[in-house]
């Protein structure tokens, strides 16, 4: 076999293929797994379909010579990345490899991710990024820092164009965790991956404080005290499958519709159950979650934020095969109170069905924005104010059920007819007021409650004449704000007629550099 044979130069192709595939060698990878992490390439095997893997620049190697580091070269450089399918669905995919320079950003690392990035968009396919890494290469100083600063440009200019997902399987720290923070939905395994702008020891330096990782920037810390995060999943295999599960709602690009699925459910299934769902206490609380699983494509509903805010619940979920966001106050916890964080949670979930061509529905009982000087003090006037804002601009198929109270500004707020609702049904239990009843008759009836000769009961005599006027969804029926009033059995139907009535529609606001969102 002489070096100019075809054999030779097929071996030499197949030693270079062998040497990218180990990795950062059999101790680095076995260390990887003994942390109940699987490698950079075993992820993308269980988050693509089988064999629909290309992998671009395997042989791509840094060009530092900092440090030592002209010695140590490693096919790839520590991020494995290409192109795949899921459900058959182009999607773009990097892969940070933990076992290679801590899976750390090299300038040539960087270079590869735009690479992915850039075809991404030119395809209009989505973008998933599986972070696996220490953060910038220390060695390489300032040339890594301008890597993540050209990713960090790519995701604010794809944003909008493809979907962005991430998943966070490891460390996550620094500057690094702004990547993740720009895409649309962001994924994090317990137990093993964390995230955080500054570490336990700094943080212990500057401001005294003992945390641990996990308490700092863990997959449930990020999950349920800042929304950082998004799904929270129990290991790798699981957060892979997840990930899989959130693309088959969505479309690949800004300018595609998301994908119908065939569905058993019959789109004119009657839930009877539903015309005694409501209690007839409207101080009494019912779970949201349970009215959304009986409504929707075989009760199967994907909770985005579900352990965040668990006051709004947003999610997707299918009528007749079609995909739709829905957004939905929760009774069951502070009586469904805006606040906000629910606020924020829910406009960041509008604007991305919004920009990916996926309707809204709004299922409303809300009795108003959460009183108090914590959220007063806060910004609740700001933050709700990002609510309002995203349904407005949404030009989506809108379409809101009102199932019981929408009082006040969030009547407004959650997707009336006034800023552009398309469909505004409501229950006979829907309550459409400016305040509830007692609030109210203590201050337009003050003076006749004082002046009176029985004080209290000519207060319960005015809450009764006040909630037969205002508690129903008559009055506004009558003057068109409720388009129809229906019996509860039937909100399956309503909901996929007006999705098929609504499927064609075209609205778009005044032409503009960009609106500016309160932000
Ligand atoms: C170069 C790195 C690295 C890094 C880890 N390694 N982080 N190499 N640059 N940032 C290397 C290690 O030298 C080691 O190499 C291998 O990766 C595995 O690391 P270990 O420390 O053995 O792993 P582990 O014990 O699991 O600890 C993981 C770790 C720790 C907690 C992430 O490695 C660590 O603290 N790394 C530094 C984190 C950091 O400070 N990064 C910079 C943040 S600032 P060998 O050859 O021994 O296997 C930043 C700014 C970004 O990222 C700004 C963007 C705007």
């Amino acid at each position: 076999m002489t070096p100019e044979s075809a054999e030779h130069r097929l071996r030499e192709l197949e030693r270079r293929n062998n040497e990218a595939f180990q990795g950062g060698g059999v101790d680095r990878v076995e260390k990887q797994k003994a942390g109940g992490r699987l490698t950079a390439r075993e992820r993308l095997d269980v988050l693509l379909d089988p064999g629909s893997f290309v992998e671009v620049d395997r042989f791509v190697t840094h060009r530092s010579k900092n440090f030592g580091l002209g010695e140590k070269v490693v096919p790839g450089d520590g991020v494995v990345t290409g192109y795949g399918r899921i459900n058959g669905k182009l999607v773009y995919v990097y892969s940070q490899d933990f076992t290679v320079f801590g899976g750390s950003m090299s300038r040539t690392q960087a270079n590869k991710i735009c690479k992915i990035m850039d075809l991404a968009v030119k395809n209009g396919a989505p973008i998933i990024g599986l972070n696996d890494s220490g953060g910038a290469r220390i060695q390489e100083g300032v040339e890594s820092l301008g890597g993540y600063a050209d990713i960090f440009l790519r995701n604010v200019t794809t944003s909008g164009v493809v979907p962005q997902i991430s998943a966070i399987m490891g460390p996550c720290a620094g500057g690094a965790v702004y990547s993740p923070s720009l895409t649309d939905f962001t994924f994090m395994v317990k137990n093993t991956s964390y995230m955080f702008v500054t570490g336990p020891d700094v943080i212990k330096t500057v401001t005294h404080e003992d945390v641990t990782k996990e308490d700092l920037g863990g997959a449930l810390t990020h999950n349920t005290k800042s929304g950082v995060a998004h799904f929270a999943t129990d290991d790798d295999r699981h957060c892979l499958l997840m990930i899989r599960e959130l693309l088959n709602f969505l479309p690949g690009n800004n300018l595609d519709d998301p994908p119908i699925l065939p569905t058993r459910d019959k789109p004119d299934r009657i839930e009877e159950s539903l015309n005694s769902f409501i209690p007839d206490n409207p101080k009494k609380p019912y779970d949201m979650l349970e009215l959304i699983n009986k409504i929707v494509d075989e009760g199967y509903f994907l909770e985005v934020q579900k352990h965040y805010a668990k006051n709004i619940v947003v999610g997707f979920a299918r009528f007749n095969g079609r995909p739709v966001g829905i957004v939905a106050n929760q009774p069951a916890v502070l009586a469904g109170c805006l606040n906000i964080s629910a606020s924020i949670k829910a406009a960041r979930f509008i604007r991305f069905c919004d920009a990916f061509n996926i309707p809204l529905v709004t299922l409303e009982d809300v009795p108003g924005f959460l009183p108090g000087t914590d959220q007063e003090w806060n910004g609740i006037i700001t933050h709700g104010a990002k609510l309002l804002y995203a349904y407005a601009e949404a030009t989506v198929p809108k379409i809101t059920i009102v199932t019981r109270k929408a009082y006040g500004g969030a009547y407004c707020v959650m997707s009336s007819k006034h800023i552009r609702g398309d469909v505004n049904l409501a229950y006979p239990s829907a309550e459409i007021a400016v305040m509830g009843a007692e609030g109210a008759v203590n201050i337009i009836f003050r003076n006749e409650i004082k002046n009176s000769r029985t004080p209290e009961a000519e207060r319960q005599r005015l809450i009764k004449e006040y909630e037969a006027q205002f508690n129903n969804p008559y009055v506004a029926s009558e003057i068109g704000y409720i388009d129809e009033v229906i019996e509860p059995a039937f909100t399956r139907k309503r909901i996929i007629e007006a999705l098929e009535m609504l499927k064609n529609k075209r609205d778009v606001n005044p032409p503009k550099k960009h609106g500016n969102i309160p932000l």
